[in-house]
């Protein structure tokens, strides 16, 4: 049977993609993000996973505003990555794992979540770049993955509670999942951000710590606030921790903190970056 060996939560911005592409991870602007990965990339050698289920968020490059899933699982062989506008560098296709994907949209459905199943899915920089700062190394991600993205950009969005159970529903079917295969669970976004309107570059810095404490000693916190008042604590774009919330629920019982980071800014956004694994 399938085993989660735990689960990593990161911020993604464009910007990232650049400082990688420039190699500019030790410039003093970007360090004190980057450094944060180290421990984690020593914690994945040790845990070796095979498969990484990734919960993210699309910013317009797969799911505009006209057709937007709340829930959306890929079904492909491979995930293209493609010019957002952004001018970053584009990454190698990243590989499926199209058993994986089938057995969890299976699961999903008979537990009363209705998704949108994606046999082809172009992934943007919320997926790219939290894989390749976990796996910095060679040109292709060396794990296979399954993209499941979570409306966090068009209201109406789904509650904190909804993506929770969501990340429990996917916890419990790899579980069942009959191969022998190792799974991380990683959550991409936030933490607090607004990049538009009135508060833009608005951060919460006493949210987000009380935040990433509570995935471990309380992961259903978060629970007791409706949307409107996390896009009020958080910023409109810090509902992006939904990701991080739906990744906690996937990992089952309590959790031990291998590794975590906090920086104010990268670009617009306070950076976080979290690992547990089970105890
Ligand atoms: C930025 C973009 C994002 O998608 C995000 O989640 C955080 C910050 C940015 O451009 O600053
Ligand atoms: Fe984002």
């Amino acid at each position: 049977m399938a085993k989660i060996v735990g689960c990593i939560n990161t911020t993604h911005v464009p910007a990232l993609g650049r400082a990688i592409a420039k190699n500019l991870q030790q410039d003093p602007y970007w360090k004190p993000f980057f450094d944060g990965f180290p421990p984690v990339h020593q914690w994945l050698n040790k845990v070796r996973p095979d498969v990484a289920v990734v919960f993210y968020n699309d910013h317009g490059l797969n799911f505009f505003l006209d057709k937007m899933p709340t829930f959306a699982v890929g079904a492909a062989e491979e995930y293209q990555n493609a010019d957002e506008g952004w001018g970053i560098p584009t990454l190698p296709p990243f590989r499926g794992d199209p058993s994986l994907s089938w057995h969890l949209i299976n699961s999903l459905i008979e537990r009363d979540f209705d998704l949108t199943t994606c046999q082809e899915m172009l992934v943007d920089h919320a997926y790219t770049l939290p894989l390749k700062m976990l796996w910095p190394e060679g040109e292709v991600c060396p794990v296979r993955t399954v993209p499941i993205c979570i409306n966090t950009v068009q209201f109406p969005l789904p509650s904190a509670s909804r993506c929770y159970k969501l990340g429990q529903a996917v916890g419990q079917a790899i579980q069942s999942w009959e191969q022998d295969q190792r799974v991380v669970i990683i959550g991409t976004g936030g933490l607090s951000h607004q990049l538009d309107g009135k508060r833009a570059g608005f951060v919460n810095k006493e949210f987000d710590l009380e935040f990433m404490d509570s995935l471990i000693s309380d992961p259903l916190w978060a629970t007791r606030y409706s949307i409107d008042e996390l896009v009020e604590l958080t910023g409109t774009q810090g509902v992006e921790l939904l990701n991080w919330l739906a990744a906690r629920g996937a990992v089952p019982g309590e959790v031990r903190k291998v590794h975590a980071n906090y920086h104010i800014p990268i670009s617009n956004t306070a950076a976080g970056l979290m690992a547990m694994e089970s105890i």
